[in-house]
């Protein structure tokens, strides 16, 4: 049987805008949010403090967080992301409540991605746990290359499970197990839930899809037949890591709330105002948003 609920955690205008080339001017980025709010959710990744060298579309994180700073309600989360001590430092500093740390399973792509190896990644993140607790920070750690890596290919779900272990034991509550370039299929995202939530039965469990090969849904399906109802996704579909070859957009918001309401599980958020603010954003993207609903929305 299918879980009643689900909860959307909205990631573009973190995953789906920092693969743009082309800057996204700061006022756009705070809007599009604003709109995504308006769509019903509560729960956004809203920007990154990383490397405006690495990756020059986020270089305004501290201004996009400081539009959202005075809302905070307590059933409303602003997620930002951070690699390392920096990035916690400065979100901080701007008063952020719920972080999100990332780290791959693969050393290859973290290699290519933080400049680190999965071993090294860890030593830097593993500390940053005990501030974020002294603040009673939220936090969750997105963990890339669960299933596949563009560099060393095929995981071992005991690596992936392994590497989630350590950020629990040291208090993560919320893991966000990613397929980053959308090699996984529904038979192995089924078996590595159904181990993650066997091995971390009080945690979080969040599914994070890419869909550069149109599996993303069925992996949905086969997350919510393991028990699974948090799933990160994107309005329009946009998105992909700058660092993961091939990597495309994640699941988009409106297919995925479209799939779930016609299956009597509830998410709460508004699909035609996610619609809206999918084509609010569309112009100052580098390519047309392909998602189906989108699709339908310019039709009709
Ligand atoms: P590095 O060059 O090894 O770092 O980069 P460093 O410590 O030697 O510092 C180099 C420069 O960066 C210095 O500046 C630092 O101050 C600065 P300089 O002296 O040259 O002017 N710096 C920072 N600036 C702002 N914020 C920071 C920060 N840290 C250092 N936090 C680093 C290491 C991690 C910084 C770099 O590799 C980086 O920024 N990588 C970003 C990678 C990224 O954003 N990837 C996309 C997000 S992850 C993702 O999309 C996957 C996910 O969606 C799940 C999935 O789908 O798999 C989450
Ligand atoms: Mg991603």
């Amino acid at each position: 049987s299918l879980p009643s609920k689900a909860t959307i955690i909205e990631v573009g205008p973190r995953d789906g805008l920092q693969n743009e080339k082309k800057f996204v001017p700061t006022h756009v980025k705070i809007q599009f949010i604003s709109l995504l709010k308006e769509a019903g959710l509560s729960e956004i990744e809203l920007t990154s403090f990383v490397s405006p060298k690495w990756v020059p579309q986020m270089k305004d994180a501290q201004q996009v967080i400081q539009a959202f700073s005075l809302q905070q309600p307590t059933n409303n989360r602003h997620i930002v992301l951070v690699p390392n001590e920096q990035g916690l430092t400065k979100a901080l500093e701007e008063n952020c409540q719920s972080v999100a740390l990332f780290i791959g399973v693969s050393n290859s792509f973290n290699q290519h991605n933080i400049n680190k190896t999965t071993a090294e990644a860890l030593h830097q993140q593993l500390p940053l746990m005990e501030k974020l607790k002294e603040r009673n920070a939220y936090v969750r750690t997105c963990i890339s290359t669960s299933f596949y890596c563009p560099y060393e290919g095929k995981i071992n779900p005991d690596k992936t499970v392994e590497l989630c272990a350590h950020f629990v034991e040291a208090g993560v509550t919320e893991l966000s197990i990613a397929d980053t370039i959308g090699m996984a299929n529904p038979k192995d995202v089924f078996t590595l839930f159904s181990a993650l939530k066997r091995a971390f039965p009080t945690v979080l469990l969040n599914a994070h899809f890419h869909d550069t090969r149109g599996v993303a849904m069925a992996n949905i399906y086969a997350c919510l037949q393991a028990g699974v109802t948090r799933f990160d996704s994107s309005a329009g579909g946009i998105g992909g890591c700058p660092f993961a070859k091939g990597a495309t957009g994640n699941i988009a918001t409106e297919d995925l709330i479209f799939m779930l309401d016609e299956m009597g599980v509830q998410t709460n958020v508004n699909r035609e105002k996610i619609l809206e603010a999918v084509s609010y954003i569309e112009p100052y993207l580098s390519h047309p948003v392909s998602s189906k609903q989108y699709r339908l929305y310019q039709l009709a």
